[in-house]
């Protein structure tokens, strides 16, 4: 017997009150439910990183995240991203260098780079490279997803240093 619970957290920032049951898993619950399709089904088994969403600002792998392990936090998903119709520099900086192909990859690699440019943002080659590793892209060979990176991470410095109070 499926027993159900009470989850209450945020997505994107609206508040979400929800009855779901107890084994929902979060990536289920984003896509299925709220209706939020960016975050990709890949492996389903916590490899590809396809799945990735940011739960208080740590990146998790939503296929492998029960919905209730959520419970009270903050969760963002990539249809979160964006700001009064501007991208995210993250964003901006994987178009400007087609860091993307088929796409499938790209949303969890956009929240896996948001989430180290908050942790650090002046990531030497190495670590970004380090940091991206745990997800998988099968189209662009990642010297262009690097690069992006290296380009957000100069463009939000240099935007945090004309207006220190901006939010990134
Ligand atoms: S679908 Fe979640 S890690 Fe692959
Ligand atoms: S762009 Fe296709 S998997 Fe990364």
């Amino acid at each position: 017997m499926v027993s159900y619970l009470r989850l209450h957290f945020t997505v994107n920032g609206t508040p979400q009150a929800l009855r779901i049951p107890a084994n929902t898993l979060l990536l289920d619950l984003l896509r299925d439910r709220i209706g939020l399709k960016g975050a990709k089904v890949g492996c389903s088994r916590g490899v590809c990183g396809a799945c990735t969403v940011l739960v208080d600002g740590q990146p998790v792998a939503g296929c492998s995240t029960f919905a209730f392990q959520a419970q009270g936090a903050m969760v963002e998903t990539i249809e979160g991203l964006a700001r009064d119709g501007a991208l995210h520099p993250v964003q901006q900086a994987f178009i400007d260098h087609a860091a993307l192909q088929c796409g499938y990859c790209t949303a969890g690699m956009i929240l896996l780079a948001k989430a180290l440019l908050a942790h650090d943002p002046d990531p030497d080659r190495a670590t970004i490279v380090e940091w991206l590793s745990s997800n998988v892209c099968r189209c662009t060979g990642y010297q262009l997803i690097v690069e992006a990176v290296e380009d957000a991470a100069r463009r939000m410095r240099q935007a945090a240093q004309d207006d220190p109070g901006a939010e990134a």
